[in-house]
């Protein structure tokens, strides 16, 4: 292990250059206008680990394409074989005026780097790729094959890896994938992820008088969409946060003791959280912290509401439409077919009929939860620890990675969840930022991982 630990400390001034260089993709997925962007990075990680001496290719999908690198195999290995998945994909930078410095030239202040996707994914995946590039370039034998996956599209729901990782089914079979796109409470505890929450995705559209009209001529006469779109999402959730869809909490499993003694060890407090998130007071449901609320309590929300206009000044019209994309997210055994269905039956039956509803279905994932006692949960732990210095803590997160479902049902592997990111890091907020500790121990905790995971 030390040529390798000698090589990350030695080579970090020229790791900082190439993330750099990684950060200035504007790799956009959900705006069409940047596929080109996201094809240049993709090209750009495949020489990249050529560079490192992975065997490396862009594989093409109907969508983005998948960055696929392997170490090289011994004939007949009987070494066993992990996969490192990450995505190289952003969300949206907007609203740019709130960024300190553009969101793709990265910008280092102190001991962090400022740029969109610098959390969320690129750097901690980065961090993988840096520690396996010092075994190979100090000759230091792997004890594990590794094949890096690295898509385009987790930030729109994985649409097509699916069906990739059903056609490579036997190439891509591992004992466990390795993800680093999850958090860490604090920079000095680190955390190994059991669980996850699942999503579902979809718009509203209410859609009212054929085309604006004059408020003031017709204005009374007709339904206005925007209102009956507040009135109904109104009612999706009591003042208290409780969701009051019928049907939403069915089936729930209750978080257990060992979970609830777990969650009071957390070790970021809920003053400290609201003054992170400069919300005037927090918010929640009776009964539970923000921890758990924010983990492993399913949510109804509101994540873009559209309607009217929206420019300077005022114009007196009636809408239209209006439009609200909503995201749920889900706790383990609620199935998201079923939330949908309960969700869509609930609006249309609130709907009033002085307006016409238009559903359109997004993306959908279960919850995800992987058992921490597992062999290879214990040497992450391990790994953790050794890297970071300190006994790293389990926990919930209320994030999504849908594929971790597909790994299981396809590939038959658990995930591994070793989060580097912070919850002041702003992934998809303005001024994203990754701390350059955590990207130096995330090289480390890789480099002793492999060692942990083959021992
Ligand atoms: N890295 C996040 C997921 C995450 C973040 C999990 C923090 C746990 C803690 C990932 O890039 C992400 O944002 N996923 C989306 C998935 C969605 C678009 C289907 C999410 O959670 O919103
Ligand atoms: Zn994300």
């Amino acid at each position: 292990m030390q040529p390798v630990l000698h090589y990350l400390k030695q080579h970090q001034k020229r790791f900082l250059a190439e993330f750099c260089d990684y950060l200035r993709f504007a790799s956009v997925s959900a705006q069409p206008q940047h596929k080109k962007d996201l094809l240049g990075c993709a090209r750009w990680l495949v020489a990249h680990c050529q560079q490192i001496g992975l065997d490396a290719r862009l594989c093409p999908t109907a969508g983005h394409p998948i960055v696929v690198a392997k170490t090289q195999r011994a004939k007949g290995s009987a070494q066993p074989h992990f996969m490192v998945y990450g995505h190289y994909d952003v969300q949206p930078p907007e609203p740019l005026d709130l960024w300190q410095s553009p969101p793709f030239e990265p910008r280092i202040q102190g001991r962090n780097i400022f740029a969109r996707g610098s959390t969320d994914n690129k750097g901690q995946n980065f961090a993988h790729l840096k520690a396996v590039e010092a075994y190979l370039k100090t000759g230091t034998p792997l004890p594990c094959d590794l094949t890096f996956v690295i898509e385009g599209e987790e930030e729109v729901g994985s649409e097509n890896l699916d069906k990739f990782l059903t056609g490579h089914r036997r190439e891509l079979a591992c004992a466990a994938v390795v993800i680093s796109d999850t958090g860490m409470p604090t920079p000095d505890c680190p955390a190994l992820t059991c669980g996850l929450r699942g999503i579902i995705a979809f718009e509203i559209t209410l859609h009212g008088p054929a085309r604006d009209l004059h408020s003031g001529i017709f204005g009374g006469a007709v339904e206005n969409p925007a209102m009956a779109l507040a009135q109904m999402l109104a009612q999706a959730r009591s003042a208290q946060g409780r969701i009051q869809i019928p049907g939403f909490y069915a089936g729930i499993v209750p978080l257990t003791k060992y979970e609830r003694a777990q969650n009071k060890r957390y070790p970021l407090k809920d003053a400290q959280l609201k003054k992170l998130l400069g919300a005037p007071r927090l918010f929640g449901e009776c009964g539970f912290s923000a921890t758990e609320q924010r983990s492993a309590r399913p949510t109804f929300e509101i994540n873009g509401l559209t309607s009217g206009y929206q420019g300077e000044g005022s114009k007196t019209i009636v809408p239209a439409w209006a439009r609200a994309k909503i995201t749920c997210r889900l706790v383990p055994n609620q199935k998201p077919e079923h939330v949908r269905k309960v969700v869509c039956a609930w609006l249309k039956k609130i709907c009033p009929p002085t307006v016409r509803m238009e559903i359109t279905a997004g993306h959908g994932a279960e919850a995800y939860h992987v058992s921490p006692t597992s062999a290879p949960a214990q040497a992450a732990l391990r790994a953790l620890e050794k890297a970071f210095g300190r006994k790293p803590i389990l926990m919930r997160e209320g994030g999504s990675i849908p594929i971790v479902n597909q790994f299981k049902k396809i590939l038959g592997a658990d995930s591994l969840l070793l989060g580097l990111g912070l919850p002041d890091d702003n992934a998809h907020s303005p001024n994203e930022k990754f701390s350059l500790d955590c990207f130096e121990k995330g090289q480390r905790m890789s480099a002793y991982l492999w060692q942990e995971l083959a021992a």
